[in-house]
């Protein structure tokens, strides 16, 4: 392995829409990025426009698919094969689906997709992070998350995609949440945190029934923000030196949806650590992995 002093950060769902700025972000501020997409095509394409905006980008790519825990295993193990170190990971790639619809597991696919995956990559990523505060791990929650709940006795909700999105929601920010404190009780400076990205027209809305997608489209020059602004507190929780682990970033105008970033609100449910616990205890049930914070002397190969 050569020697590797620039500092690295994973993005996933680089290709589009928020990810994609994201990763216009982090290149600016000097990092490598690992543009960690599942469509080769589609991130060559995202690749190649980068670096026509932006041709100091150093940017690569990886083939991942977050809702796969076999594509997340081996994404790891090709990660740790290539890079010594990792110093930002942004769980950003989600998807919004109305409709029941499992993964390869059987596990309904926006909590596999917009958590699980998630979870486990970083459980299988976390001892490469350099014990410091620059090293940041970000969920990316959503204002869907209010109101949401953990069913835990049925994560598919019945059914309902609306209700089950919202708790893949909820279950990024509790995780979030709960990483930090899992990291702080074992007196580790890296950071955990979520944002939310208010409203941005991405492909996220695509699965929208024509009425529901025409309205979005009518009302989203009012109520929503641009891919670039909606990446700002991604980029904020990534790169300021003033975040502390556990904070929660999002817009700060109108219904959160747009404005400046700032400290956004949660759910009251986020009180209740319990559920955060067996939420994080329920996802290493279902991504068959226990994530366990390594102390700071176990990363022997991980640049500081
Ligand atoms: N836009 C909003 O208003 C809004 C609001 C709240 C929260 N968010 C959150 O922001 C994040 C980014 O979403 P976006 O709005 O930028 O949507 P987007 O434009 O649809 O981008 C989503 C990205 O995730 C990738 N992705 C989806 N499933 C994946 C999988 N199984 N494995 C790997 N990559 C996968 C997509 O890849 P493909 O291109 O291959 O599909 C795409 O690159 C999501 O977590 C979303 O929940 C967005």
């Amino acid at each position: 392995m050569t020697p590797q002093p620039q500092k690295i950060a994973i993005v996933t769902g680089a290709n589009n829409g928020i990810g994609f700025e994201t990763t216009v972000g982090m290149a600016e501020a000097g990092y490598h990025v690992i543009m960690a997409c599942r469509s080769g095509e589609k991130a060559k394409e995202a690749k190649a426009s980068i670096m026509k905006r932006l041709p100091s980008a150093s940017l690569d790519i990886m083939l991942i698919d977050v809702s796969d825990f076999a594509s997340v295993r081996s994404f790891a193990d090709k990660f740790r094969e290539r890079f010594s170190h990792l110093d930002v990971l942004i769980n950003n790639a989600g998807i919004l689906v109305y409709s029941a619809q499992s993964d390869a597991d059987g596990i309904e696919l926006q909590f596999a997709t917009n958590h699980l995956g998630h979870f486990l990559l970083t459980a299988l990523l976390i001892d490469l992070m350099p014990d410091n505060p620059a090293s940041r791990v970000v969920a990316l929650s959503s204002v869907a998350h209010k109101g949401a709940r953990i069913h835990f006795d049925d994560l598919t909700c019945g059914g309902n995609g609306g209700i089950a999105y919202g708790q893949s929601k909820l279950a990024c920010l509790l995780f979030a949440d709960e990483l930090n404190r899992r990291l702080q009780s074992a007196r580790r400076k890296i950071r955990a945190l979520a944002v939310h990205p208010g409203g941005s027209d991405s492909g996220l809305f695509d699965e929208m029934n024509r009425l529901q997608y025409f309205t979005l489209k009518a009302l989203s020059p009012f109520i929503t923000h641009s891919n670039a602004s909606a990446a700002r507190p991604s980029l904020h929780a990534a790169l300021s030196p003033q975040v502390a682990g556990g904070d929660y970033y999002g817009p700060t105008g109108i219904m959160e949806m747009r404005g400046p970033v700032g400290h956004a609100k949660r759910d009251p449910v986020c009180e209740d650590k319990t559920v955060a616990q067996r939420l994080w205890e329920c996802s290493e049930r279902l991504v068959a992995r226990k994530f366990e914070i390594p102390p700071a002397q176990a990363q022997g190969n991980a640049a500081a």
